[in-house]
């Protein structure tokens, strides 16, 4: 039903303040788990999911960011000559075709609507498109964003991904008002961005990964402020819903670590530490370790 999905938005425009002093000088998307950056994790579900097209909207200071996706020419041949291949293939992933990544820039960091906005010219009128926010890293099999892009070829309109969180902590996402729960998926009647506690529609909370109509970009258009005077995606969305196009929340398989806060990336750490068949013993006895000294301190 739904039109392929072949281009994808990562606004990486955000200032990353939760992660000062670090990201002064690096940008946010390159801090890594274990030996990968954010990033890459973002680039791999999105080209699991098909994805052809990549688009980042950029700020100042991200420079390193398309550095990282540069041929690293001298480091190839020097490995080539080591005969190292396998860290040679792990390289290579992370370059990309010529032509398949753009870069624009977001002047200032009005919003997540706003970063998404910046793309617009990069896509045609009628397109359909993913964004991914690599902040949020998800473990999942398949990834995430390719679960999502099959409910879409169900359902067509709009998906989002979406996610049980606890009513205490509801009020930090984007919300799902429900009109017809079918399992997995989810047909909503309203969204609503950092309601305030108590007044949530829903627990269904909006993570990083989104399938947007065309008509969400023009929704854009208006640059509306909305929650925190910033120019929220999900008002863009929620506005689908008020024109009578379909919206649906996709209650995905998999682990989600928000990456984007302290907490949630020194889980994923552990977590991805403990999948690398290279570290997870190891690791895993200075985990226990540290738990029973703590214990034993207790
Ligand atoms: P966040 O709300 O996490 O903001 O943005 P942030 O600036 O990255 O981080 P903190 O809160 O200061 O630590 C969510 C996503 O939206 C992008 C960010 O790069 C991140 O991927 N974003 C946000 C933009 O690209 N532009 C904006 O104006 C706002």
């Amino acid at each position: 039903m739904g039109r392929k999905v072949t281009k994808a938005i990562f606004p990486v425009a955000g200032l990353g303040t939760r992660f000062l002093p670090a990201t002064k000088s690096i940008p946010k998307e390159i801090l890594s788990l274990v030996d990968k950056p954010l990033i890459q994790y973002a680039i791999d579900e999105a080209r699991a999911a098909g994805i052809k097209e990549f688009i980042f909207v950029t700020s100042r200071g991200k420079g390193a960011l398309e550095d990282y996706f540069d041929h690293a020419h001298e480091l190839e041949s020097n490995l080539k000559k080591a005969g190292k291949d396998k860290l040679l293939d792990i390289l290579r992933q992370t370059n990309m075709d010529s032509g398949a990544i753009a870069y624009i820039r977001q002047h200032k960091a009005l919003g997540l609507g706003h970063a998404v906005w910046c793309a617009r010219r990069l896509l045609s009128d009628d397109e359909p498109f993913a964004v991914v926010l690599t902040d949020d890293v998800i473990q999942g099999e398949p990834p995430c964003l390719q679960q999502m892009i099959e409910a879409y070829g169900e359902t067509g309109g709009s998906m989002v991904a979406t996610m049980e969180v606890p009513s205490d902590k509801v009020s930090a996402y984007g919300v799902l008002d429900v009109a017809e729960d079918m399992g997995a998926i989810v047909r909503a009647k309203g969204m609503v961005e950092k309601p305030k506690a108590g007044t949530q529609p829903s627990n269904l909370a909006v993570i990083g990964r989104y399938i947007l109509a065309p008509t969400v970009m023009r929704n854009l258009n208006k640059l509306k402020q909305g929650a925190g005077g910033e120019i929220q995606l999900t008002d863009a969305i929620a506005e689908e819903i008020e024109e009578g196009r379909d919206v649906f929340g996709l209650r995905f398989r998999g682990q989600r670590f928000d990456c984007g806060s302290k907490a949630g990336f020194l889980q994923a750490t552990v977590a991805f530490g403990l999948e690398r068949d290279e570290l997870k013993d190891e690791f895993s006895e200075y985990l226990h370790q540290v738990m029973a000294m703590r214990k034993a301190a207790e």
